[in-house]
């Protein structure tokens, strides 16, 4: 999944004042670029607190955007989703009223609600970004647009998952009050690569936090689905091939049942880079399957070996079915500050590899 956060600001870094009304920072044609952009994604995610305030609608308000999406063989709208623990939101809300998108809201509560009537709810014990990007991703969201509030984005910026910023700054408006809602990503985004545009008098700057590798990331992932071609097909495994590319580019490569017959695809290759000497901290692993997160025979699964050697990237096309066991490998990593990229352009393929086990 990509992740684009979007923010408008007053010329003094605040998202809103602390009046009731609803603060408008954003000039029509910052706007249309912000429609544009929503657009794009397949899910729009804001924080409760926003609805509370601001009651946004989050749709398109535009049908030429609309027809463009459905060409596409796209929902007429993108999927809009929410957080919160206390449910503690208005029926009649726009949210839960206006356009055509799919709504979701993501919960720690188990209370029965009348808001299940126009939305699905993912309760869940714990919420953490990982959580909730895995469960979009679950679900087809391979791009996902989150609007704010503060609050939200640090959950988001706090686990590294945001691979491009557009910050939007009003230099016609300030707020000068300390107790109103500002931005703060908790690090500074000078170091990152910035575009800047001007729409209306609004400065815009674009950071990208995460550079989009999908080109570099497929050719890998081809080889890995290549390689477990090589696995004899077995009642009681996947047949998963594993690519290794270390941050100094040395390839290491492995698939199910290499060498021993309970190892899995990641564990072989690790276990030769290891042989090699090679130095495992930031690099990438590809796998054509969701590493495991459960192991009965081995001690440690593959998700841990992954986060135990340092690596920095994990990639695979299909997340685990659940014939075995229900994997929690893509969540785990992330939770660990693994960049997870899933191509599940590729995940037929895998499939069609494992139709052995009626994938
Ligand atoms: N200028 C802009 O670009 C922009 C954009 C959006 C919003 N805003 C402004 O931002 C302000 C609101 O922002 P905010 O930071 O106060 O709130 P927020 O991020 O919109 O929402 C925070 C709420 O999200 C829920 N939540 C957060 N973390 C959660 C978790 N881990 N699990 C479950 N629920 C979780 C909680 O809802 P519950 O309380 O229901 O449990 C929490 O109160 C408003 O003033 C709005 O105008 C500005």
């Amino acid at each position: 999944m990509r992740i684009f956060a979007s923010v408008a600001l007053s010329s003094d870094g605040y998202m809103d004042d602390c009046s009731s009304r609803r603060l408008i920072l954003s000039t029509p044609a910052d706007w249309r670029d912000v429609l544009r952009l929503r657009a794009e994604a397949d899910a729009i995610l804001v924080g409760a607190e926003t609805i509370r305030r601001d009651d946004p609608s989050l749709t398109l308000h535009d049908e030429a955007l609309q027809r463009r999406r459905i060409a596409e063989g796209r929902d007429a709208e993108p999927m809009k989703v929410t957080l919160s623990r206390s449910l503690r939101l208005d029926p009649r809300a726009k949210f839960f009223t206006t356009g055509l998108g799919q709504r979701l809201i993501f919960t720690t509560s188990n209370a029965p609600t009348p808001l299940e009537a126009s939305a699905t709810l993912i309760r869940c014990p714990e919420l953490t970004a990982a959580r909730i990007v895995t469960e979009l991703e679950k679900r087809g969201v391979h791009k996902l647009f989150i609007e704010g509030g503060p609050h939200t984005l640090l959950i988001f910026f706090d686990a590294n998952l945001i691979d491009m910023l557009r910050v939007a700054v009003n230099p016609t408006v300030t707020v000068g009050d300390p107790h109103a809602p500002r931005f703060d990503a908790g690090f500074s985004l000078e170091k990152y690569p910035q575009h800047r545009q001007t729409f209306d008098g609004m400065e815009v700057t674009t950071y990208t936090l995460h550079p989009d590798r999908t080109q570099e990331d497929l050719h890998y992932l081809r080889m890995a689905i290549d390689l477990s071609h090589r696995c004899t097909p077995c009642a009681t495994c996947y047949r998963v091939g594993a690519v290794i590319v270390t941050r100094s580019g040395e390839i290491y490569t492995g698939y199910t049942h290499e060498t021993s017959p309970t190892h899995h695809a990641e564990q072989e290759a690790i276990a030769k880079a290891l042989a090699a000497g090679a130095d495992l901290r930031g690099g990438t692993i590809y796998s054509s399957l969701e590493p495991c997160s459960t192991r009965s025979s081995e001690p440690e699964s593959c998700s841990e070996l992954i986060l135990r050697h340092g690596f920095s990237r994990t990639v695979f096309a299909l997340y685990e079915p659940s014939c075995f066991v229900s994997c929690q490998g893509a969540e785990r990593l992330r939770e660990g500050g693994v960049e997870v990229r899933v191509y599940d352009e590729l995940g037929n393929d895998v499939r069609a590899i494992n139709a052995h086990l009626g994938l």
